[in-house]
């Protein structure tokens, strides 16, 4: 049998009334690796990541995680075997606690006795603890962003795909998130990671993909990619080379 990557992706195609947003994508990523996804705005980033996590059925091509073809389950099936996404657009249920938040994530995997005891170990680890008790409405963006993480990582995930975590946090507050993605990592969680923060994507990621127009434009060593023109061209603007 061939070595497969923990993720195959194929083909994979999303249309929205005649609009292409995601387009025939083909993207292996490794077990424990660190995938940076790069590319302009309404590249096709946040939709790729709805198809491979099961909040959205694509039009065409399959979605292969561990060796099981989990094309078109649902976002609940697929967390179960270990593919969890974060939302660009954190929507947490506002009047309940930051625990609350958390526990009912940690409800896919286990007994509500031992929901609540796990939520509080991915608080302490994401250092939201001391906001436990907190309405999630009241969070400032830094510990909304947080509060999106420690979700998804309460359902633990193998493989997390993040979207923006870094977006609308300020210069102080990037550093500690990037130091967490990268313990998260070292640990070993598998990652992709969407961001528009390129120092973030530099400092992390060991292969970086970019997208154009719902394609694959480019993907490789993130140094040699960021120099290509085309990838200037699309995205960076001549400032960042
Ligand atoms: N539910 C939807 N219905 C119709 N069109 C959609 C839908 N979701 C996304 N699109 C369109 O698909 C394209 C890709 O959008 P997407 O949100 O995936 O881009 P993105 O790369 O995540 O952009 P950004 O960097 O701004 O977050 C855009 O043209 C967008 O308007
Ligand atoms: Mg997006």
């Amino acid at each position: 049998m061939a070595l497969m990557s923990l993720l195959e992706v194929q083909g994979l195609t999303k249309t929205f009334a005649g609009l292409t947003a995601v387009s025939s994508v083909d993207i292996s990523v490794e077990d424990r690796e660190f995938l940076g996804i790069i590319g302009p705005n309404g590249a096709g980033k946040t939709t790729l990541f709805s198809l491979l996590a099961g909040s959205l059925p694509p039009t065409e091509g399959r979605v292969v995680f561990d060796g099981v073809d989990v094309t078109g389950w649902s976002a609940q099936k697929v967390a179960r075997t270990g593919l969890v996404r974060t939302f660009q657009l954190m929507r947490p249920f506002e009047s309940m606690s930051v625990l609350e938040n958390v526990t009912i994530a940690s409800l896919a995997n286990r007994s509500r006795k031992d929901a609540r005891r796990h939520a509080l170990g991915v608080l302490e680890r994401v250092q939201l603890a001391q906001y436990a008790g907190t309405s999630s409405g009241s969070l400032p963006t830094a510990g909304l962003k947080r509060l999106e993480l420690a979700r998804a990582l309460a359902m633990e995930p193998r493989m997390i795909l993040l979207d923006e975590v870094l977006a609308g946090l300020v210069p102080a507050e990037r550093a500690p998130m990037i130091e967490l993605l990268r313990d998260l990592h070292a640990d070993g969680l598998s990652v992709m990671f969407v961001e528009h923060i390129m120092a973030a994507v530099m400092a992390l990621s060991e292969r970086l993909v970019v997208m154009h127009d719902g394609r694959v434009l480019t993907q490789g060593v993130p140094a040699e990619v960021i120099a290509e023109p085309q990838v200037i061209e699309a995205y960076l603007g001549e400032d960042y080379a």
